[in-house]
């Protein structure tokens, strides 16, 4: 018999507006190279159009993503003893998620606890994963860490906790930053505990400035919104036609880069943050960021994070790897 649905959320105004405004006027006032941190980017809008970006025929790496979990989820799953209680990273509206409670909604009651910071997100990931039997789900509205140690505290003794980072979000972080979050969420797990992180490889870069510089422009609108979002939420005066939305691939690096750039001279005004900004024209804000892996060098991350690599599995249309850690 299917059991009742249970959705829940835990929720707190996470990124309070003088958090949103020192960051802003902390990243507007870099010397050299003015950014934004891309966590800002996920507002209401900007998590709807996220969705948008994964139905675009140019950005692959959602759908391999549910490929292959589709495919690979039963295999995975059965690698990673129960029971076990789900926390996902940055859920988002946690469509490939679906896969993975299913395989172990097949042995067992789930809890799955997806973790995001935008509560709107969460929304659509309880609207999408409310309804399936044997899964109950409580959303965490939180950064990463704060929410996985609040999911840690909930879990019962024997329970292993199996932790999700889908999407190749880790590569929003500089490599040696995704070595140092890849630890922390580590010293939060206890030994044999599991995460899957899901890593998109290299792969030729004209594609890949095509999946993240999409012809309709909705990439170019998911970026825009950023300022869009200042400008609503800290009384910003962006003109957002005096920016371009504008991709590159950093060889050295190998990442992509989200940059918005100003078209103009131009001067800024942001209520909240109390002090004008400028821009010469050409001159860019940093966004976000995506860096692109080898296979090895994940396994390598986790081994120097304080985990052991227990298998891989990969997507040959979109090369992408969903490996699984356990944590020693
Ligand atoms: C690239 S999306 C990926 C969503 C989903 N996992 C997928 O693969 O389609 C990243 C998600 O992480 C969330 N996020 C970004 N920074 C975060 C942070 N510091 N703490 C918690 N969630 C965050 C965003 O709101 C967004 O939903």
């Amino acid at each position: 018999m299917a059991s009742a649905p249970r959705m829940a959320s835990v929720s707190t105004s996470t990124q309070t507006l003088s958090e949103f405004s020192s960051d802003v006027v902390v990243g507007l006032s870099h010397p050299g190279q003015k950014e934004l941190p891309s966590k800002y980017l996920y507002d209401e809008v900007g998590s709807a159009l996220f969705d948008v970006i994964c139905l675009l025929p140019e950005y692959g790496l959602s759908r391999a993503g549910m490929r292959m979990l589709e495919r690979y989820s039963g295999e995975i799953v059965n690698r990673v003893p129960g029971p076990v209680v789900v926390a996902e990273l940055g859920s988002g509206s946690g469509q490939q998620t679906r896969w993975v409670l299913e395989a172990l909604a097949r042995r067992q009651r789930v809890n799955y606890y997806p973790i995001d910071i935008s509560g709107s997100a969460l929304f659509r990931c309880q609207q999408e994963l409310g309804q399936m039997d044997m899964v109950s789900i409580v959303g965490f509205e939180r950064a990463y860490l704060d929410g996985l140690q609040e999911v840690a505290a909930r879990r019962k003794d024997g329970e292993r906790l199996f932790v999700l980072f889908l999407g190749s979000t880790i590569g929003n972080f500089d490599r040696p930053a995704g070595d140092q979050f890849l630890g922390e969420v580590r010293s939060i797990l206890r030994e044999g505990d599991a995460l899957l992180l899901a890593t998109d490889l290299e792969k030729p870069v004209p594609g890949l400035i095509l999946a993240y510089d999409d012809p309709a422009g909705v990439t170019a609108a998911f970026n825009k919104n950023l300022l869009a979002r200042i400008n609503r939420e800290l009384g910003g005066d962006f003109d957002l036609n005096r920016f371009e939305h504008v991709v590159r691939w950093d060889e050295a690096e190998r990442r992509i880069e989200m940059h918005l750039r100003s078209t103009v001279w131009q001067r800024v005004t942001i209520r909240h943050a109390g002090v004008p900004f400028h821009l010469r024209e050409g001159e860019t804000i940093w966004t976000e960021s995506s860096h692109k892996y080898d296979p090895r060098e994940v396994v390598q991350m986790g081994e120097r994070s304080g985990y052991r690599c227990a298998g891989q599995w990969f997507d040959t249309q979109w090369p992408l790897a969903q490996n699984l850690f356990f944590a020693v």
